[in-house]
């Protein structure tokens, strides 16, 4: 990615540097020279030039196909593999479950090899073009030596003439061999543009609102969304026409089965990504209409992967107040960790919150991970918190203990809580059930409970049946 962002941008250095620098003086001196060879010299002279401006032109397209397409080949395809190399690295732990090393070191050989290969070749024909062209300028000076000559045999032309001419063939030619080496810099441009495009294009990036206000801040909490439509590939629409409101400082907890669109509604509330139809308002605004730095500023997410980053503990979990600097203080650090139930775990160790993760650091088990992904969100001043299966790795007795904390944490707060373990959200406003897309059922827990033949009923009496086979859950408490 990196890789391809410098050549992207070196793309954009260039093309200031091509037409600003070199191409508009360049043509300027050919045009002058062309000028002169009218009038100053003869009409005789202006087949010469010509030629000379034909032979820049088959310079420029035997800048074969074939090398164009090198070119490029080694833009795009050296890229894509440079990047999965480079994701490989990253991922070592996925690379050594599955044994992936001699795989990697193989393809990262091959794409050296390629690179290598596909550099020398652009080389190769770089080279031709460049000796080729010398040859033929010397042989268009020979003939517009020849041509002079016969001038000053016939007293056409002075020998003064022939000297300036000669000394002037050089001036044109300079610009014109410069414009041919320009004709390789456009083709080079254009691929590293194309590229830059490609990065722009995949960007997930939303268009900033023209008419967003200068700043904005979520007042109230009310989040509603208006028979929302959308889809991440034209012809897969994932959310088929979802309404539902969240009051502010309420609890929604949206259930349902895998791939049913739970998280795509909750990235459509921080406006990762677009609405095909309808809208999502935040305190009755479009989150279009918003810069998206106001909306997320107020909005904490506690995803449903847990991204932690190699560095300290206390970094990790301070890292919810990076928009603001990393402005949360060792204590509000220490507080959202107690909040989720991981405090005790961090001060165990050595360094405690100066522990670093990962990179010769510690690590984590998967619970703790998630843990500490949730005192990342707590520390966050939000108006709106969004938790994504954020306690799906504790045990049991974790999970109602983190939650109860989160519940205590967040009064006042507006929640949306998207949770498989329905024990979990027993106390929430209200409760979506999403079925491949759309709101199948909504109520509170109670009123779910009692439809005949419902999604969440089935649910409830699966769960009810497991755990009480387990035996390790006090259902009746829950009750
Ligand atoms: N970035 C994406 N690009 C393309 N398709 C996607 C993307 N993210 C999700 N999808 C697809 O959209 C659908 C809904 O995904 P989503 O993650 O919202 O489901 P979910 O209800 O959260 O599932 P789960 O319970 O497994 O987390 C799925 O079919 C998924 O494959
Ligand atoms: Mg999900």
């Amino acid at each position: 990615m990196s890789n391809v962002f410098f050549q992207s941008k070196h793309a954009l250095s260039s093309f200031v540097d091509l037409f600003v620098m070199k191409l508009g003086p360049s043509l300027f001196g050919v045009l002058a020279s062309v000028y002169q060879y009218q009038w100053v010299y003869d009409s005789y002279f202006i087949p010469l030039a010509l030629a000379m401006a034909m032979w820049s032109i088959i310079q420029s397209s035997i800048l074969t196909p074939a090398e164009r397409a090198s070119y490029r080949y080694t833009n795009y395809n050296t890229n894509d593999e440079m990047d999965q190399c480079m994701t490989a690295l990253r991922q070592s732990e996925t690379v050594k479950q599955f044994s992936g090393e001699e795989y990697h070191s193989k393809r990262y050989r091959e794409v050296l090899d390629e690179t290598e290969r596909t550099a020398d070749h652009h080389k190769w024909v770089v080279e031709v073009v460049k000796r080729g062209s010398r040859v033929i300028h010397q042989l268009l000076h020979v003939i517009g030596t020849i041509m002079c000559l016969r001038l000053l045999a016939r007293g056409h032309m002075k020998s003064s003439d022939v000297l300036f001419f000669l000394g002037h063939f050089q001036v044109t030619y300079r610009p014109l061999t410069y414009l041919v080496g320009l004709g390789q810099d456009v083709y080079n441009l254009h691929s590293n543009s194309l590229t830059l495009l490609r990065l722009i294009d995949n960007d997930n990036d939303m268009v900033e609102s023209e008419d967003a206000p200068d700043s904005w801040d979520i007042s109230e909490g009310t989040i509603e969304f208006k028979d929302v439509h959308f889809s991440y590939e034209k012809k897969t629409p994932v959310l088929k026409g979802i309404s539902f409101t969240v009051e502010a400082g309420t609890t929604t907890a949206i259930v349902g089965a895998t791939g049913g669109g739970k998280t795509t509604i909750m990235d459509l509330i921080a406006r990762f990504y677009d609405v095909d139809q309808g809208s999502v308002l935040i305190d009755g605004v479009d989150v279009r209409h918003v810069k998206q730095a106001d909306l997320r500023k107020s909005i904490s997410i506690i995803p449903q992967q847990n991204h932690l980053l190699p560095k300290s503990i206390k970094f990790n979990i301070q890292y919810g107040t990076a928009a603001t600097n990393m402005s949360a203080t060792q204590d509000e650090v220490e507080g959202a960790a107690q909040k989720a139930q991981i405090h005790e775990k961090i001060s165990s160790l050595a360094k405690g919150y100066e522990t670093l993760l990962y990179q010769g650091g510690t690590r984590f088990s998967g619970g703790e991970n998630q843990r500490l992904n949730i005192a990342r969100g707590l520390v966050r001043p939000s108006k709106i918190l969004l938790l994504d299966e954020a306690t799906s790795a504790l045990d049991m007795i974790t999970e109602r203990n983190v939650q109860n904390s989160i519940n205590d944490g967040t009064k006042g707060k507006t929640c949306i809580v998207i949770a498989h373990r329905l024990p979990t959200i027993i106390h929430a406003r209200q409760i979506l059930v999403i079925k491949e897309g759309k709101i199948a059922e909504r109520g509170t827990f109670a009123e779910l409970k009692k439809i005949p033949n419902g999604i969440f009923k089935k649910m409830w009496e699966a769960q009810m049946k497991v755990a009480k086979e387990r035996s390790d859950f006090d259902i009746h408490g829950m009750t």
